[in-house]
């Protein structure tokens, strides 16, 4: 199965969105393996955002991204990369589609509410850079049979 980081970011949190977030993920059927509360520092945020360190926005982004704590998250499920990205929206919240987590809650490209990977790698490895082996679960979630056919739950 693959996996996706989610981000809440401090502008989640501090609007009182973090629920939402969840809420939204968890009814699209998607597993939930961890949750945390942390402060990102810039080393952290240096790895995180390293394709975009040299690009004029990048000092804006990690001073809004230290601002606060946010809510990390691992989740699991098929293609759920693909999955995830259209339930978030388009970086622009202005542009993003209405239904969208982005379009219906967001204005800002810079407070754009949440991080989620955008490919099957960049999803194993956020997830490895923010979560220890011990702090991921692994379980059968009872409901599987009525979300998925087949060998897709495999
Ligand atoms: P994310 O990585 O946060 O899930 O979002 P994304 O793939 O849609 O956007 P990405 O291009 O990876 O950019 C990462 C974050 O940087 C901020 N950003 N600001 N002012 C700007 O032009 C600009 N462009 C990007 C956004 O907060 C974006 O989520
Ligand atoms: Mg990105």
């Amino acid at each position: 199965m693959e996996r996706t980081l989610i981000i809440a970011k401090p502008d989640a949190v501090q609007r009182g969105l973090v629920g939402e977030i969840i809420l939204r993920l968890e009814r699209k059927g998607l597993k939930l393996i961890g949750l945390k509360m942390a402060s990102l520092d810039e080393a952290m945020l240096r790895i995180h955002y390293a394709e975009h360190t040299e690009k004029p926005f990048y000092a804006g982004l990690e001073e809004f991204m230290k601002s606060s704590p946010v809510v990390l998250m691992a989740w699991e499920g098929y293609q759920c990369v693909e999955s995830i990205r259209i339930l978030v929206g388009s970086t622009n919240p202005r542009q993003a589609a209405s239904g969208t987590i982005r379009g219906d809650l967001a204005i800002g490209t810079g407070r754009n509410l949440i991080h989620a990977s955008d490919s099957k790698d960049s999803g194993e490895t956020e997830v490895a850079n923010f979560f220890d082996d011990d702090e991921l679960f692994s379980y059968d979630k009872s409901e599987y049979m009525h979300i998925y056919e087949g060998n897709e739950r495999e």
